[in-house]
């Protein structure tokens, strides 16, 4: 059985990446939507709290699971047996990047193969980053994310800019 991480950010996750999530978790055995808790970022959102946005969002989709890690990917992928991580291609200019976290990856751990899929074309323009400046305007998300997150992205800007 191929057990895949699909790893990122996810701050907040976009309907990009669920359909990404959806799609590789019917090419794969199981898929762990590994959540990056990086201390030298500062997110919107906790680390809980993203991965409870993306339980929320992943419930009925019986071979995905959501984690959490810090440190390295490669190190993750071994501690959860997984020899495959799955990465989302917007663009040709998310290749560059895309293509050297494969190449290091694979150099640190030989096992770890990195599987691209290709973004759906109607989510091609889409980011978390996008989202976050959208929101913090005021403009309507609910295009770019799924209903549930819409919600807490709205509650989160009125946290922030309300402090
Ligand atoms: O959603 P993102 O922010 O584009 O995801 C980037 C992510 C989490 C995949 C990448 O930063 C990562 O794997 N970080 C863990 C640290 C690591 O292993 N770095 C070496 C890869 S070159």
């Amino acid at each position: 059985m191929i057990r895949a991480i699909y790893p990122g950010s996810f701050d907040p996750v976009t309907l990009g990446h669920l359909d990404i999530i959806k799609r590789a978790a019917q090419t794969v055995g199981e898929l762990i939507v590994g959540v990056l808790n990086n201390g030298s970022k500062t997110p919107l959102f906790t680390i809980d709290e993203r991965v409870s946005m993306l339980l929320e969002v992943t419930e009925g989709l019986s071979n995905v699971k959501v984690m959490s890690f810090s440190g390295l990917l490669v190190d993750f992928a071994r501690q959860t047996n997984a020899n495959v991580v799955v990465r989302g291609l917007r663009a040709i200019s998310d290749f560059e990047y895309e293509l050297q976290m494969a190449q290091t990856n694979r150099k640190m751990n030989p096992q770890v193969d990195t599987m691209f899929l290709a973004t759906g074309l109607e989510y091609s323009y889409l980011s978390s980053t996008i989202v976050k400046e959208v929101a913090f305007f005021h403009g309507d998300i609910h295009e770019f994310v799924p209903e549930s997150v819409a919600k807490r992205v709205q509650e989160k800007v009125l946290e922030v800019t309300r402090t």
